[in-house]
């Protein structure tokens, strides 16, 4: 029968040209769209944390569609959910960080009080591609003083190269290009 991975592979398309030329922008919505795929999704990652991280304290996800598969695992896992979003949308007091990706520039932000010095997480994104998104969120989390144990992601574009610029080379990908 058809493997997890199997599944969520068939469940991410591609699109030329988006949102720029000579970008293949891969697509993760059918698999938000199809309940098995996206338990598979879930059942992966989970399967991975426990294997390989004795104590994790929280599931760190990036703005937007690490929030699409974050809580969901988080709440397997029985730990929280913290959010690094573009910035000016979180308010109390926050720590900042800008940042390049593929086909622009953003900046990243956090609660300062999100996680406690000290704290062990782990950052969950769609996609890896340049590095530059995980790479400020591993800065924010060093400025909270959070422990970084590794990065997980959906899809790794492999031809960015984006696991040298990361400072964890810790990153798990289900799906590879
Ligand atoms: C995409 C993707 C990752 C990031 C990967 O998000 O979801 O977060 O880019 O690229 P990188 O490895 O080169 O940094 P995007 O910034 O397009 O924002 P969105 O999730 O709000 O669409
Ligand atoms: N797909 C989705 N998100 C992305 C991509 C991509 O190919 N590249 C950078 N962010």
């Amino acid at each position: 029968s058809e493997s997890k991975l199997q599944l969520v592979h068939r469940h991410i398309r591609a699109f030329p040209d988006f949102p720029k030329k000579g970008i293949l922008f891969r697509d993760i919505c059918p698999i938000l769209k199809d309940a098995a795929a996206l338990t598979a999704v879930i059942d992966l990652f989970e399967e991975h944390v426990r294997n390989n991280h004795q104590q994790v304290d929280l599931i760190v996800g990036l703005d937007a569609r690490g929030f699409l598969f974050g809580p969901l695992l988080a709440q397997r896992l029985g730990i929280g959910f913290v959010l690094i979003r573009k910035k000016g949308k979180l308010p109390g007091a926050t720590v900042s960080v800008s940042y390049d990706l593929e086909y622009g520039k953003a900046e990243a932000e956090v609660q300062e009080d999100a996680v406690a010095a000290g704290q062990k997480v782990l950052l969950i994104d769609d996609l890896l591609a340049t590095g530059g998104t995980l790479y400020a969120a591993c800065e924010l989390m060093k400025k909270l003083q959070a422990e970084v144990l590794g990065c997980m992601v959906v899809i790794e574009l492999k031809e960015l190269n984006g696991i040298d610029k990361l400072k964890t080379h810790n990153v798990f990908s289900l799906v590879q290009y």
